[in-house]
């Protein structure tokens, strides 16, 4: 049984307790900003980026969730350090924040304490994300395009992280009928623009370019890699990349604030570069690694040969 707790609208409850109304406008309309952070060493990654995508993100859904940034922050290094003794000293997390408007006016009657926000923090241990990964850090990932594209910033912001994610879905689901690829979905104007969950960087003549910040989210782990590119003194261009230039690449890979960085081997059914991580791609890892001070690929193959016994636990 879990010993996990989630903070949810102010009090500390056992994940099992925590609830969404049915009435909540999260439920009826995808009307939710959320966050997705992850620790190394503990140490909650960029945490503040994430907020502040959080905060802009309820900016323009116009939700006031009723607690400063650094009161968020507060709440988030507290349910953290709530969560960590329920694992053993290796266990990195999820931090999860989700933020809706909370139950729809409508059904106000329902909530004599009051109709307010939905606002929840919880943490989940990386290794069942991780372990589960661990393989695609050998292999890479297979990318293709799936017929769903992605929504422009004209019609939907989509710097706005929120729940109302149906198009990604779509894309996910295109792509598992493509035998498990994964989908990089192209904007109306046929550029390149994000996976549903990751952004994508291309590399060609040591060049380091990922399409520019127009129809896609902004990932933090994207702007760690532009970061560590300065470090590095890679060149980095963020520009309208297309099919073509995707064929063109030496190397192409992936991030996300879960498993990092991530290279692909194929685009589109064709090879990239001669199938292996390339060389700026590994500069880039191993810089990663530095940065954060984990060799989170060797944790996640650690956490993947843990996760049977782990599991097994769970259902004890
Ligand atoms: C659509 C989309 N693009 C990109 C990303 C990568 O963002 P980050 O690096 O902040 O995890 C995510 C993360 O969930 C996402 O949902």
């Amino acid at each position: 049984m879990s010993q996990r707790l989630v903070y949810f609208n102010g009090n500390f409850v056992p994940e099992s307790e925590a609830r969404v109304s049915i009435f909540d406008s999260a439920l009826m309309y995808g009307d939710m900003a959320f966050e997705m952070t992850r620790t190394y060493n503990h140490r909650p990654h960029r945490l503040r980026f994430h907020l502040e995508r959080l905060y802009g993100a309820l900016r323009l859904l116009e939700i006031d969730c009723g607690l400063t940034i650094d009161e968020m922050e507060q709440a988030t290094l507290q349910t953290l350090e709530k969560n960590i003794p329920t694992e053993s000293d290796g266990m990195d997390w999820q931090i999860m924040h989700d933020v809706s408007r909370g139950p729809l006016g409508l059904y106000e009657t329902v909530f004599p304490e009051g109709v307010q926000p939905t606002v929840s923090i919880n943490c989940w241990p990386l290794i069942t994300h991780m372990g589960t990964f661990a393989p695609k850090y050998d292999s890479g990932v297979e990318l293709m395009i799936p017929a769903q594209q992605t929504i422009p910033a004209h019609l939907l912001d989509l710097k706005a992280k929120t729940r109302s994610r149906m198009h990604y879905r779509m894309a996910e689901l295109q792509a598992a009928r493509s035998g498990g690829k994964w989908p990089v979905m192209l904007d109306p104007d046929g550029f390149l623009s994000e996976g549903p969950g990751w952004n994508v960087f291309l590399i060609k003549d040591g060049v380091v370019s990922t399409p520019e910040a127009r129809n896609i989210l902004k990932g933090v782990s994207r702007g760690t890699v532009l970061d560590l590119c300065k470090d590095l003194g890679i060149e980095l261009r963020e520009a309208n990349l297309g099919r073509y230039e995707a064929l063109m690449a030496d190397e192409i890979f992936c991030t996300s604030t879960s498993y990092g960085l991530v290279h692909a081997v194929t685009f589109e059914g064709q090879q990239v570069g001669d199938g292996k991580p390339g060389p700026v791609f590994q500069r880039l890892t191993s810089a990663w690694k530095e940065h954060v001070g984990l060799d989170f690929v060797a944790q996640a193959h650690d956490y993947a040969l843990r996760l049977p016994d782990w599991l097994a636990s769970q259902k004890a």
